[in-house]
């Protein structure tokens, strides 16, 4: 390519290149650190990013019933939406009976799991204690855990769910094999 050409190739793309900014729609706008902040809501197995706070069944039957009941059914035995406890069989029947209890590898998803996404109809109602105190009533439904029983971000993630050695860790193994 001689210089001519390839300054008029490169005039070329810059143009181009100007154009389609000019043609951009000039919509959104930087997500503000609040807004990061709101959305960056994980909650790891081991209990990273669990909030302050706590609560008991005890307490956590109220927030149901008010909250949950509608949809989960008298102590979470299921209605219009998914069972949360009270699995009539096992998982290795088939079909197999996958409730939280019964599937579920870590105790944190729950709390994780109801923060960013119930109640379906009002997601982020809960302040953190109801949080707690709802994830304690399921784990208590599921005959986990005694009904007095403080949960909180150190005693939630110690929580051991029956099926924990039930998934496999395709990523360990790969490396126990090389
Ligand atoms: C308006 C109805 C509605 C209400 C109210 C509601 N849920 Fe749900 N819930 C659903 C539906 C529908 C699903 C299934 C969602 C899916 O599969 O993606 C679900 C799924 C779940 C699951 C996962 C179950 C599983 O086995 O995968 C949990 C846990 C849960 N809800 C907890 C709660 C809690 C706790 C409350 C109260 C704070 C609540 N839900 C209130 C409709 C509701």
């Amino acid at each position: 390519m001689s210089m001519r050409e390839f300054i008029f190739f490169f005039c070329f793309c810059v143009s181009c290149n100007l154009l389609a900014v000019e043609n951009q729609p000039n919509l959104g706008r930087d997500a503000s650190k609040g807004v990061i902040k709101q959305w960056n809501l994980d909650i790891f197995s081991d209990g990273k990013g669990l909030p302050s706070g706590q609560g008991t069944a005890h307490k956590g039957k109220k927030v149901y019933e008010r909250y949950c009941l509608s949809c989960h059914g008298v102590d979470g035995s299921g209605d219009s939406a998914d069972e949360l406890a009270g699995a009539m069989h096992s998982l290795t029947d088939n079909p197999p009976d996958k409730t939280i209890g019964t599937y579920w590898p870590y105790a944190t998803t729950i709390f994780d799991f109801t923060r960013r996404s119930m109640p379906l109809d009002a997601p982020g109602i809960l302040n953190n204690n109801q949080l707690y105190a709802v994830t304690a009533y399921l784990l208590y439904l599921n005959g986990i855990i005694k009904r007095d029983k403080v949960i909180d971000s150190s005693s939630l993630p110690k929580v051991k769910m029956p099926n924990r050695k039930g998934f496999i860790n395709i990523y360990q193994q790969e490396k126990e094999n090389d």
